[in-house]
């Protein structure tokens, strides 16, 4: 390899970093995002964001908004620069949106940001989001938000944490009050405590206030009730003993956690400044030719998203690639793994929100937007050099079926184009019956959004009007071990079998109480919550 291409892979890795932020709708998911990119220096007053969400909640018809809009219901990529690094965050789509998109993005990140609103700890689509990270060991940094609202006592969140998520806590920073009485956090790291001004919804950074731990005016500022249970907190916290250990930190087993409230800005900089510090550089990847480390010379990534514009007038669709290895240069070719086609990447784009900007070079661990001609599928590869195909992107438990009809026996064709192309780019997942008199496809999905946009789409792309019968299940397992290992443990009651599109079964039950009776009844049946990867 060019010494200078290496030296400049090398550079770009070290000031490189990615994380997507994992989170409950209303967390505050949107007001953190927009404070990161304000102290970024890429907003210059908060409030573009969550203009736009405001914009999107107002409307009903997300179709018609999306026609306006014409790109991105879902992820969008945003990149800012805090202190000499490239910061990468990866928008994961948030409630309604919520869909396989959420977690594909995860498979693009390195590290993940899990925003917890401090009244409420852990809520049901964080702990789905961890499950994905933990499934990846993608190190996780803890935002425990809204300090500035009532809320649950620190030590019992954390213990939250540790229960639930079998993850060891770290507190980084530690409030001091909440709520009306929130007066700030004491940063660990520097043993210096961080006062809290109310700020009229933060809109600037922060002016923060820093004391030293040993100073006097610590007990005058304080009040006293508040002054002794802080003694208390550290004490105890000390008396944990653990440190903050980067490499469990690494391998996702322990979680920085910091407390702060995105509104006001407070805490959103010391959380920065120590993620930049813990957090994981871009790193290497499984492929079939085993781990390629980021600075290997030649380029290559994979595909982690499709979206389809949903304007017919530009019915352009875009790839987003997570850059794995090399440099990417604009006009490139590149080789595709699947096809073994040779493909010109002529229009790479970098997406700020919606705005789309042409790019000439991007790094490991950046995300580009590359036309899609109908070429990529979810979890293809691209490369130079040697052939490598990265480890795939697998499907994950759907939790809404319904039957997908064609009422209309003389678009027959166009239905069964329509159904497969959709599958093959990952808009939702399609079963069948074991049944083989059944020949209807059963739309296996994770989030509501995507019935929606397959429905259309079939409109608008193929000309083909469904009907949508929803079915009463709400877990999927695939039997580990494929057809045989289900025909040793013969009947199964409260289930019923289906096929997924290559033809191995899985399981769909009613609800998590029924599958658990069916693993306890046959513990010789090994169920998974994950498609096996094909490689
Ligand atoms: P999301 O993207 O995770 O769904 O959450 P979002 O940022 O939209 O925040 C949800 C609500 O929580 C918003 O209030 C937001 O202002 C509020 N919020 C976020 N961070 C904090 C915080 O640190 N402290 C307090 N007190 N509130 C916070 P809203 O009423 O829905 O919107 P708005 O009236 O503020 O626009």
């Amino acid at each position: 390899m060019s010494t200078d291409l290496e030296a400049e892979l090398q550079t770009a890795v070290e000031h490189r970093r990615n994380f997507a932020i994992i989170s409950h709708p209303d967390a505050g998911k949107t007001t953190l995002t927009e404070k990161l990119l304000l102290y970024g220096g890429a907003i210059h007053e908060a409030g573009a964001v969550k203009a736009r969400r405001a914009q999107r909640k107002a409307t009903s018809d997300w179709m018609a908004m999306e026609q306006q809009r014409g790109i991105s219901i879902t992820s969008t990529v945003l990149q800012f620069e805090y202190r000499h690094c490239q910061i990468n965050l990866l928008d994961t789509p948030g409630h309604q949106d919520f869909s396989e998109d959420t977690y594909r993005t995860l498979a693009a990140a390195d590290n993940a940001v899990m925003l917890i609103d401090a009244a409420k700890g852990l809520e049901p689509q964080t702990r789905k989001l961890f499950e994905v990270c933990k499934l990846r060991k993608l190190p996780i940094f803890t935002f425990v938000n809204k300090l500035d609202r009532p809320g649950r006592e620190p030590l019992e969140l954390l213990d939250e944490i540790e229960q639930e998520l079998g993850l060891q806590t770290y507190a980084v920073n530690w409030p001091i009050g909440i709520g009306d009485r929130f007066k700030g956090v004491f940063d660990r790291r520097e043993q210096k405590i961080h006062l809290f001004e109310r700020s009229a919804h933060g809109s600037r950074e922060a002016a923060s206030t820093v004391v030293d731990l040993g100073d006097p005016r610590i007990e005058e500022l304080l009040e006293e009730d508040l002054y002794y249970q802080f003694k208390d907190d550290l004490e105890l916290l000390e008396g944990a003993g653990s440190e903050l250990n980067t490499d469990l930190v690494h391998q996702g087993k322990m979680t920085p956690v910091f407390f702060g409230s995105a509104m006001t800005n407070f805490g959103v900089e010391l959380f920065l400044n120590t993620f930049l510090d813990y957090a994981l550089k871009p790193g290497s990847r499984v492929s079939n030719i085993g781990e390629i480390p980021p600075t290997y010379p030649e380029f290559s990534g994979f595909v982690f998203k499709l979206q389809a514009n949903m304007d017919p007038k530009h019915r352009d669709r875009v790839a987003f690639i997570r850059v794995c290895t090399g440099k990417f240069e604009k006009d490139m070719t590149v080789n595709h793994s699947r096809s073994g086609k040779i493909i010109r990447l002529s229009r790479p784009q970098k997406l700020f929100a919606q705005d789309r900007e042409s790019i000439d070079y991007a790094y490991p661990g950046d995300v580009i937007g590359l036309n899609n001609p109908g070429v990529f599928a979810i979890g293809d590869t691209i490369y130079n050099g040697q052939k490598i195909e990265y480890e795939g992107i697998p499907s994950f438990s759907p939790e809404l079926f319904a039957t997908l009809r064609n009422p209309n026996p003389s678009k027959f064709k166009q239905f069964h184009k329509g159904v497969s192309e959709l599958r093959e780019e990952g808009a939702v997942q399609i079963m069948y019956s074991a049944d083989e008199t059944k020949r209807e496809p059963i739309l296996a999905a994770v989030g509501q959004l995507q019935f929606e946009v397959v429905q259309f789409r079939l409109m608008q792309e193929y000309g083909v009007e469904t009907l949508l019968d929803l079915l009463p299940y709400s877990v999927a397992r695939w039997v580990t071990g494929g057809w045989e290992a289900l025909e040793k443990v013969g009947r199964l009651f409260n289930t019923v079998t289906v096929k997924d599109s290559l033809g191995r079964p899985v399981l769909l039950f009613r609800n998590e109480w029924n599958c658990q009776q069916v693993e306890g009844d046959n513990p010789e049946l090994k169920l998974s919550a994950i498609a096996p990867l094909t490689f």
